[in-house]
């Protein structure tokens, strides 16, 4: 059985938070499966380890833990899960801090996430408790929290309440009807629970030449960020190759937009 109670995630009001969201803070990424969260999660992480920020980036997967698809799993330090911080009666900042996954050639950059092989019942259950002490610990360890969200937030505790908990929030989908879907279908949930909607920022991801995205917009409003396809980042991403460079020209565009997501939602 699955422990999660749906109305014990999407019960509360959601918080105001103080700090500044133009110094750092908590980004969750969102939005319809498959429409490239995990890459701009780990391309806006690169993007801020690459200037020297202090980032963490969060990977809540747990059917397709990500950890070993987004670089070659030699490159990092230490084999440590998310499943050992969530089933904790209490999770502490020192309890987060060990179970941090640190890579050999980024000094700046540090993951939480489950590792290959594991899934939902590798670890006892937790509850909302767990997932939001983790977010506060999360706050005062990096000054950048990424958390990669999975799609499905019923069943996800700790994606629904990274959304919850998170200063903003992108919120991605692709232009096709199964995005517009999704949305309609998800959003509900977040909604019922008092979303603070001004914290997310639409975006539009994985736009190809032959895509509507007048159609798009015209479904789900305007967009504030439109990142385009790239063949390099295809590439990138089926070789669990994702924190390389992207070098070449016609990635240029796509790299533009992740400066421009950064600026707006960090700072930097
Ligand atoms: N801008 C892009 N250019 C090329 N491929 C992309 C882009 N964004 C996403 N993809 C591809 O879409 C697929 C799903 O990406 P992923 O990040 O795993 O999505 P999600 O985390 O939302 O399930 C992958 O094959 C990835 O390479
Ligand atoms: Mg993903």
């Amino acid at each position: 059985m699955i422990s999660f109670k749906k109305d014990t995630i999407f019960n509360r009001e959601s918080p105001k938070h103080e700090s500044d969201p133009m110094h750092g803070g908590v980004l969750a990424v969102w939005g319809s499966p498959g429409s490239g969260k995990t890459t701009v999660a780990v391309k806006l992480a690169k993007y801020l380890a690459d200037k020297k920020k202090n980032v963490v980036l969060v990977l809540c997967d747990m059917t397709a833990p990500m950890l070993p698809c987004i670089c070659p799993p030699t490159d990092l330090e230490i084999e440590k899960s998310l499943g050992s911080i969530l089933s904790a009666t209490h999770v502490t900042e020192a309890l987060v801090k060990y179970n941090m996954v640190t890579h050999k050639k980024m000094d700046h950059l540090t993951f939480i996430g489950m590792l290959k092989g594991e899934n939902e019942y590798t670890y006892a259950s937790y509850s909302k408790v767990q997932a939001q002490e983790l977010v506060e610990a999360l706050r005062k360890i990096a000054p950048f929290v990424i958390i990669d969200c999975g799609s499905y937030i019923a069943n996800d505790i700790l994606s629904a309440v990274a959304l919850l908990e998170c200063d903003s929030a992108l919120r991605l989908a692709i232009c096709d009807l199964k995005s517009i879907s999704y949305l309609s279908s998800q959003l509900q949930l977040l909604q019922n629970s008092n979303w603070d909607t001004d914290k997310q920022y639409k975006v539009a991801s994985n736009i190809k030449p032959n895509h509507s995205i007048e159609h798009m917009t015209g479904a789900v409003g305007s967009v504030s960020f439109k990142l385009p396809y790239s063949e390099e980042l295809e590439e990138q991403y089926l070789s669990g190759n994702l924190l390389a460079d992207m070098s070449m020209k016609n990635s240029r565009l796509f790299r533009k937009e992740i400066e421009k997501i950064a600026r707006e939602v960090f700072g930097c």
